[in-house]
């Protein structure tokens, strides 16, 4: 019988779980020069907002021994930049786009919303209320259930439509409380989750690593985290559709994520190691699934036992 990866995400198939994680294959089709984008189940864009943005000073990541901490601050060409240079060249039939997104003021997340809304060949836009990263905005609003809503609920008014899937931070313990609001506020969904505010010291030069003095931690060593705290979602919230982002680097990451409650799975820090993991990990997991005799991959959808 023919292995059926496919899954689905308001309402769209896609031929299979595998994304971009947002900020690790940039805004355009950079990564087609190691694979064809196509084999992906969807790709996200780096966030993107109204007015440029040039992110924070070098140096700007740090290496870890599991993962990485960054404190890239959002650099982004504008979305009219992103509209006029980049989105042409993704091949928006074939492969679902997912424009990630911020402002630094209600009103900023507003004009985004409303300019990316509009653009037919997006497929669905992933609000970012969670970066660690920045001094104003992004995770100011994460960590308020009720200013989340309140700031989703206008941003999916301004999209006209378009599905919005609300990437959460995994910083705060009410994660289940924005998770609802922003749900009730009429998210098609939730990405969990962002990177952990994390930091590093050089102890010859006795300073931080990064320019901020803090960023964001992600890779293999935040998986077990964020796994958790998905599943804490799933099991909360059974009807929800989530996108897990945090360390995924194995096919078994992969399955992982979806037994504990996943529609579909993002891979950030595993493409900066390796810009053809997506591919590998597909493989991989083609391969996995025919070994452990799987031949419905969704059908393990939530279905951790215990
Ligand atoms: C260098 C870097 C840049 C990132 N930029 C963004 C961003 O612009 N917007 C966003 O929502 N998340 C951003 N993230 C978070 C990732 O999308 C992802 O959620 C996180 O890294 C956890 O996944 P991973 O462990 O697979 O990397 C960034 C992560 C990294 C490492």
């Amino acid at each position: 019988m023919a292995l059926k990866l496919n899954t689905s995400l308001a309402g769209q198939t896609l031929k299979n779980p595998l994304m971009t994680a947002s900020g690790t294959s940039g805004h355009s089709t950079l990564l087609s020069n190691y694979f064809p984008l196509e084999k992906l189940g969807a790709f996200v864009t780096k966030g993107v907002s109204s007015n440029a943005k040039i992110g924070n000073k070098p140096p700007r990541i740090c290496e870890t021994p599991s993962g990485l901490i960054n404190c890239i601050g959002l650099e982004n060409p504008g979305i009219k930049f992103f509209i006029d240079n980049y989105l042409p060249q993704f091949p928006s039939e074939t492969l679902p786009l997912i424009v990630n997104f911020f402002g630094n003021s209600v009103d900023t997340y507003i004009k985004a919303a409303a300019s990316l809304g509009q653009i037919e060949e997006i497929f669905a836009l992933e609000l970012n209320i969670s970066c660690p990263n920045v001094q104003k905005g992004g995770i100011l609003f994460g960590s308020d259930p009720i200013a989340a809503g309140d700031l989703v609920e206008k941003c999916i008014k301004a999209t006209q439509g378009k599905p919005v899937f609300v990437k959460l931070s995994p910083a705060f313990s009410n994660f289940l409380e924005t998770a609802n609001q922003v749900m009730q506020a009429g998210a098609a969904g939730l990405t969990c989750f962002n990177t952990y505010p994390a930091t590093d010291i050089d102890i010859q030069s006795k300073s931080f690593k990064l320019s901020l003095g803090k960023g964001g931690l992600s890779g293999p060593a935040i998986l077990p985290l964020s796994l958790l705290k998905l599943h804490e979602i799933h099991t909360h919230f059974p009807e929800v559709e989530l996108i897990a982002s945090g360390g995924v680097n194995t096919a078994e990451d992969i399955i992982k994520y979806i037994l504990a409650g996943a529609n579909a799975v993002q891979l950030g820090t595993s493409i900066l190691i390796n810009p053809t993991s997506p591919i590998v990990l597909l493989d991989s997991l083609k391969n996995l699934c025919l070994k452990m005799g799987i031949n419905n991959l969704m059908n393990l959808k939530g279905k951790v036992k215990g």
